[in-house]
């Protein structure tokens, strides 16, 4: 069950509707995009976010910078296709999922040999095309990870990798939804994730949906939850997991959390869909996207910290493979350093 849809295409006024995110838990509110433009900023700004959903998103944006441009040929098309494309992939730098959407629908506008108006109706198709397959994909990591999931487990899950932030079901909470509607006893621990606090906000609006018993615990006490014997494993998403080595990025924090679980000897899964996964670059070449310091500074409206005061935001971190129990797809469960092989061999 999904309470409200994350990512809608409005058919007849023909525009994409998002949840906007921004007012959750306090206010279902949803945001119109009319152009590519409006998509890019709806990114930018975070009214959608987490990885698939950026991907999506980013799809329907190329759909509407084709539906609403008056190119006249297909070259002139083809031309402002690869505009909106530098448009939306200058949003946020660090999920795949971005550049992985827009590469897949440049490719497919440069395959059809046709109008500007068949193009565009092609993007569309694409778009629901991506759509449609992340749902699936979610689905599908849910049931793998849920048989990694004992029953009676207690789980702890960072940030917030669910249904909102997926075209639908989520990747970690995918699993974690999985294994409670298989009918197991689950109770899930999600840490708040300063400072957008998409974990208290986010994952707790979902949890508490879906009927998956849940406390929120404060980033800092994860390690003295694990220490207690409060977690039995840990599932969390990714932004980008590099298959040459294997390392994950994920939200900031994800690291301490996969430190801490090594130290106590609990599993630290990683759910993702292999369109998370990047064959390419190496942990030097990725871009860890750097966010506003107001970000920090701020709790709400509030001014926390002296004026004057500088703040750091990285938005995500890098998790070795050596901390990786599990990279769970909808190919499979791999070992992070399995992941090269298996998707280029
Ligand atoms: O900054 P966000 O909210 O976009 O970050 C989201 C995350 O880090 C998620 O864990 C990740 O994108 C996976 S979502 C299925």
């Amino acid at each position: 069950m999904q309470a409200v849809e994350t990512i809608r295409w409005d058919e007849r006024r023909g525009e994409l509707v998002l949840l906007d995110q921004r007012f959750l838990p306090a206010r279902v509110k949803f945001l119109r995009c009319r152009d590519v433009d409006d998509v890019a900023v709806a990114i930018k700004d975070m009214a959608v976010r987490g990885a698939p959903a950026i991907g999506v998103t980013a799809a329907y944006g190329m759909a509407l910078a084709a539906l609403r441009s008056r190119a006249k040929t297909r070259e002139q098309l083809l031309t402002k296709l690869r505009q909106a494309a530098k448009t939306l992939g200058s949003t946020r730098p660090t999920a795949v999922n971005l550049f992985w959407a827009l590469d897949r629908m440049m490719k497919r506008a440069e395959n059809i040999d046709g109008s500007p108006a068949e193009i565009a109706k092609e993007l569309l198709n694409e778009a629901h095309k991506i759509h449609r397959e992340d749902v699936e994909m979610n689905k599908t990591i849910g049931r793998l990870g849920a048989d990694l999931i004992p029953d009676d487990a207690k789980i702890l899950t960072h940030c917030n990798a669910g249904a909102l932030a997926t075209a639908g079901y989520g990747t970690a909470l995918g699993v974690i939804r999985y294994a409670h509607e298989s009918g197991k006893k689950i109770l899930v621990y999600a840490s708040e994730t300063r400072p957008r606090l998409q974990g208290a906000k986010l994952t707790a609006f979902e949890l508490k949906t879906l009927k998956i018993p849940f406390y929120v615990v404060p980033d800092t006490a994860v390690a003295f939850l694990m220490s207690r014997g409060m977690i039995d494993c840990v599932v969390v998403g990714a932004d980008r997991i590099l298959a040459k080595t294997g390392h994950v990025i994920n939200k900031i924090g994800t690291l301490s959390a996969a430190v801490n679980a090594q130290h106590f000897n609990i599993p630290f899964y990683v759910a993702a869909p292999t369109s998370t996964i990047d064959l390419h670059k190496t942990v030097d070449e990725v871009v860890i996207e750097e966010r506003s310091e107001d970000e920090v500074h701020y709790v709400g409206r509030e001014r926390i910290t002296p004026p004057g005061t500088r703040a750091i935001n990285y938005a995500f971190d890098i998790t070795p493979p050596h901390l990786v129990t599990a990279v769970i797809t909808e190919k499979g469960v791999f070992k992070p350093n399995e992941l090269y092989k298996f998707l280029t061999g």
